[in-house]
């Protein structure tokens, strides 16, 4: 397994270009399963949880050709069958994509249960309520979801809650459904928004994407289609929460500012100068920061996969402050790292209480999860000293060269192999 080595306390400074959004690339390149034809994807990030979304088209018979640099085409005529291998499923909460494309295929899936970050408990029955709704009927045989419809025909779906996942879902069975299908209380994300763009470039009739509304009209069948994925609003939250935890000043490239709102206005209320343009951001920090409280919401609200980012930004802000995060089980696994470095936070079920300390000190830590692993990162290069991070594969399913961007900005981050250590392939 590869460690992290980073000797903290140097400002970021300089620019660094944000990759495709990882949540909205996982979606996309799984809704290729419904085309009837090659498509083209650009700006597909090269992480982990891509290549295992990759892997496994490739193992059920599609083809993947690589064209260029985060430039891919995907022909899934060959995928004759609804049933994905075991193992690489369980990696990646994913996965549960592949229920609804291949229902919307084939009327039939056969989808391991899904893995993916350990934030709690993580079920699929709003995704399995969305299937029922269209026709589906399912059962859970030997860790694996088995779905079958005679047809699907459209219906209302009515979410008990917001879910990125189901509403993703509900999307795929529904849009070669017979009839109407609305979606209502449905999840806004921007990766909602991109991944409804690319289905109705493909042919589907989808309209209210990123509204808590969605219609989609069945059509028979989707075309190949050319698509550009959107940016990754998380790792340009990311750095830009980086930049003020070194005291640093960066120029964040390729972003699309409307979709860092709730960043960017909780970075000024921290202390932080965010200087907004067209496809950039500028942060840099001119004054101490000072405390603030947070509680994360479905989008439009402040997003959950930047609360470890931010709370640990916290803990070098003066004053005490409340971060609430209540979409998942338990996302306060790396609160115990932290304090490793120095951190003084307390944790009672959904709600940490930060008080701010004059700086954080460099101490062996371990990634829990993929933002949990983004959080260390920020820690790291904020100490005195060298933090040595283990389990990095969390972070490499999601960041796309994170060292090399690092060291782009002048962090002193360095990447070591430690040898017997089990390795672990995606692909
Ligand atoms: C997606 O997970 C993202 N993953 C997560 O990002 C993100 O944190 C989450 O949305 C919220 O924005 C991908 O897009 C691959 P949910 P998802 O369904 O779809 C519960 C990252 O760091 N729930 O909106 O699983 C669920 O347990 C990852 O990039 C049910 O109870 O999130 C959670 O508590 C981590 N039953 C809450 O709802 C269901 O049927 C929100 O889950 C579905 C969800």
């Amino acid at each position: 397994m590869d460690k992290f080595f980073i000797n903290g306390g140097i400002p970021l400074r300089g620019e660094v270009e944000i990759s495709g959004a990882k949540n909205a690339a996982v979606a996309i390149v799984t809704a290729t399963i419904l085309a009837e034809g090659p498509c083209i994807l650009e700006n597909v990030p090269e992480i982990s949880d891509i290549s295992i979304c990759l892997r496994m088209l490739f193992d059920m018979g599609a083809s993947i050709k690589p064209l260029k640099k985060n430039t891919i085409e995907i022909d899934t005529r060959g995928i004759k069958e609804p049933n994905v291998p075991y193992e690489l499923a369980r990696q990646m909460r994913a996965s549960s994509y592949f229920l609804g494309t291949l229902l919307g295929k084939f009327n039939k899936a056969n989808v391991p249960m899904p893995g993916g970050c350990d934030l709690g408990d993580r079920p699929i029955d709003q995704h399995l309520k969305a299937f029922r709704c269209l026709g589906a009927s399912d059962e859970i045989d030997h860790g694996v979801v088995r779905l079958s419809a005679d047809n699907l025909f459209g219906s209302q779906i009515y979410f008990d809650f917001i879910t990125v996942g189901g509403t993703i879902n509900a999307m795929f069975a529904a849009v070669k459904a017979q009839g109407l299908t609305i979606i209502e209380n449905a999840a806004k994300e921007p990766h909602i928004v991109d991944l409804a763009n690319f289905l109705n470039s493909m042919g589907a009739d989808i309209m209210g994407a990123g509204t808590d509304v969605i219609k989609i009209r069945g059509v028979s069948s989707l075309k190949g289609a050319t698509y550009t994925i959107i940016p990754d609003q998380i790792e340009a939250g990311t750095y830009m929460i980086a930049a003020a935890a070194t005291k640093g000043d960066i120029l964040v490239k390729n972003v699309i500012p409307k979709h860092l709102e709730s960043i960017t206005a909780k970075l000024r209320i921290i202390g932080a100068t965010v200087v907004e343009n067209d496809d950039s951001v500028r942060v840099f920090v001119e004054n101490q920061l000072v405390k603030a409280n947070l509680k994360t919401m479905p989008h439009p609200g402040f997003p959950t996969d930047m609360q470890p980012q931010m709370s640990t930004l916290l803990t070098l802000a003066d004053g005490t402050s409340i971060v609430t995060d209540d979409i998942f089980d338990n996302r306060f696994r790396y609160v115990a790292e932290l304090r490793r470095m120095g951190a003084d936070i307390s944790v009672d079920g959904k709600v940490a209480v930060i008080e701010g300390v004059g700086e954080l000190t460099g101490a062996p830590v371990k990634a829990t999860d993929l933002r949990a692993g983004a959080a260390l990162v920020i820690a790291g290069l904020a100490a005195n000293g060298v933090t040595e991070i283990d389990d990095i594969y969390h972070i490499e399913r999601g960041y796309e060269c994170i060292e090399e961007k690092l060291k782009q900005l002048g962090a002193d981050i360095k990447r070591k192999s430690i040898p017997g250590t089990a390795v672990r392939q995606a692909l």
